[in-house]
């Protein structure tokens, strides 16, 4: 395994994918991680990633100088490289401008971590800073017209560092660059896959859980659905999930969850239809956050009556991926929307965690699910707010105005994946905004309620673009859904990108 230690940059999680892409397995790190901490866990490599800092800041992050001890060979990206000239003796010039953007990089080395690239590439840049003189020791690999040294190694004790972003696709031969480093310098063998991830998984859980029981929240999502089967896989029995049905899912969604847990993999399902508790709750409730403050805590009730009948408990499994682990801690975002998560662990339940996706990137926790048999209708569902259907029906929320969505929304459903277009689109569904507008059908006047499609392309859901659904698409959407849903004479489409709008409509 490689370590990458992190000090902020942009393109941090990006080092890790590609490293994983080249199948290596990698953790990231905080750059201040303790010594002990990083050679514990034995890596055959470390990678230091960029930074916005400046060496010359106050407070800039250093690396403990014993990592240079450590006998690994380590990579330096951007700030890494910068940070490997300060400390280890050699000059860093203060910029005067940023480079940011396409560079063409003069290769002076033909062997060893360049070797390559050829003589001349393209490159990413994104730097103040840059090195004027490499430490003693170093030679310089690499130079572009305005950085002297774009890239500096010292074989002998294994360090090398680029000032270019070989992570990045605006870098074409950056992924060589990984290659070289992991294998050639690092000596990693390239085998870690899904399936040696599942295989390693399993028998970490085993050991961990025992014979204890152990408790997972199921939502019906990838996340909480793989983790499950996961758990499931290592352990059988001991396994308990609990499915709490709000009321709010999608058409059909509780059929399936309980067909794909109870049925296809025997696992032993605790299901808990809600429904009527939470339109009691939500009787009369219009305001967004409220509903949303009552959803989530009468989840948790349910859970903990749930939970409470199936006796003693150990262990509670979570559905938490990789960007949640590297992001909690470091947001300090306003809060727009008080997210609930279904996954979500009752504040006063002390339970030890299982956590067995938290290495991993959604897309890898898909291939896992896809490796252990799991459906494409679950492998591939897209992401759905733990409030459910409860934020994307504006004003009073009544057993009728649900079942009009569910139809509407199953519709969006249908076309979009008869299109083709469910595994671009990152969410698609269906919105009642409470407005009622005049139509006319078979020559009546009709007055009735309007339904808004929602899509969008997003990798992360922080930032959002509206889809481009062909006209003929939204067009089969529209007829269907005024000709099918009984009570809805207008559909219109949003198209509002993340940030100003948001995904969801509340
Ligand atoms: P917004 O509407 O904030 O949504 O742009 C961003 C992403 O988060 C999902 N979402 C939620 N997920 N609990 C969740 O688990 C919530 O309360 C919640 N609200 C929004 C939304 O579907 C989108 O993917």
């Amino acid at each position: 395994m490689v370590v990458v230690l992190d000090f902020g940059g942009q393109y941090s999680q990006l080092i890790a994918r590609r490293i994983r892409e080249l199948n290596v397995f990698c953790e990231m790190l905080p750059y201040n991680t303790a010594l002990d901490e990083i050679r514990a866990k034995n890596p055959r490599g470390i990678v230091f990633s960029g930074g916005p800092s400046s060496v010359y800041q106050e407070g800039a992050p250093v690396i403990d100088p014993g990592v240079y001890e450590l006998q690994i060979p380590i990579l330096g990206i951007c700030y890494g490289l910068q940070l490997m000239t300060f400390q280890l003796g050699g000059k860093v010039l203060r910029a005067e401008r940023r480079e940011y953007g396409h560079a063409e990089i003069s290769i002076l080395e033909e062997q060893g971590l360049l070797g390559c690239m050829g003589e001349r590439s393209q490159c990413w840049m994104s730097h103040g800073d840059m090195v004027e003189t490499p430490p003693p020791g170093f030679v310089v690999l690499a130079r572009t017209e305005t950085a002297p040294v774009a890239a500096m190694a010292d074989p002998e004790r294994g360090l090398y560092a680029v000032q270019f972003h070989p992570e990045v696709v605006h870098t074409p031969k950056g992924q060589d660059v990984f290659r070289h480093f992991l294998f050639d310098i690092c000596g990693c063998t390239g085998s870690w896959n899904m399936g040696s991830f599942i295989e390693q998984t399993v028998s970490e859980i085993k050991e961990q859980v025992g014979d204890k029981k152990v408790l997972c929240a199921l939502s019906g999502g990838v996340d909480s659905s793989v983790a499950a089967v996961l758990v499931h896989k290592a352990i059988g029995d001991q396994l308990t999930c609990v499915f709490v049905n709000h009321g709010l899912l999608r058409k059909g969604e509780a059929e399936s969850v309980l067909e794909v847990f109870r049925n296809q993999f025997n696992i032993n399902l605790v299901y808990a239809d809600a429904s009527e508790r939470f339109l009691t709750k939500l009787n009369g409730v219009t305001d967004p956050e409220r509903k949303r403050k009552i959803i989530g805590e009468e989840f948790i009730r349910v859970f903990e009556d749930e939970a409470g009948k199936i006796g003693e408990i150990d262990f509670l499994v979570q559905g938490t991926l990789y960007p949640d682990v590297v992001e909690s801690g470091t947001a300090t975002a306003a809060v727009i929307k008080s997210h609930h998560n279904v996954g979500g662990l009752p504040e006063d339940m002390r339970l030890a965690l299982i956590e067995p996706l938290r290495w991993l990137f959604k897309d890898e926790v898909r291939r896992v699910g896809e490796e252990l048999g799991m459906p494409a209708s679950v492998v591939w569902r897209q992401p759905f707010p733990g409030p459910g259907l409860a934020v994307r029906i504006l004003g009073e929320i009544t057993p009728e105005r649900i079942a009009l969505l569910q139809e509407a929304d199953a519709i969006v459903t249908e076309e979009i994946a008869r299109a083709g277009l469910d595994r671009e689109i990152w969410q698609y569904f269906a919105v009642l905004p409470n407005l009622f507008s005049v139509g006319v059908m078979g020559d009546e006047r009709t007055y009735a309620q309007t339904v808004a499609i929602r899509a969008v392309y997003s990798n992360d859901g922080m930032t959002a673009d509206w889809a481009k659904i062909p006209h003929d698409v939204l067009g089969r959407i529209s007829n269907r859904i005024v000709n099918e849903v009984k009570g809805i004479n207008r559909v219109v489409y949003d198209i509002t990108s993340k940030p100003p709008g948001t995904i969801e409509w509340e």
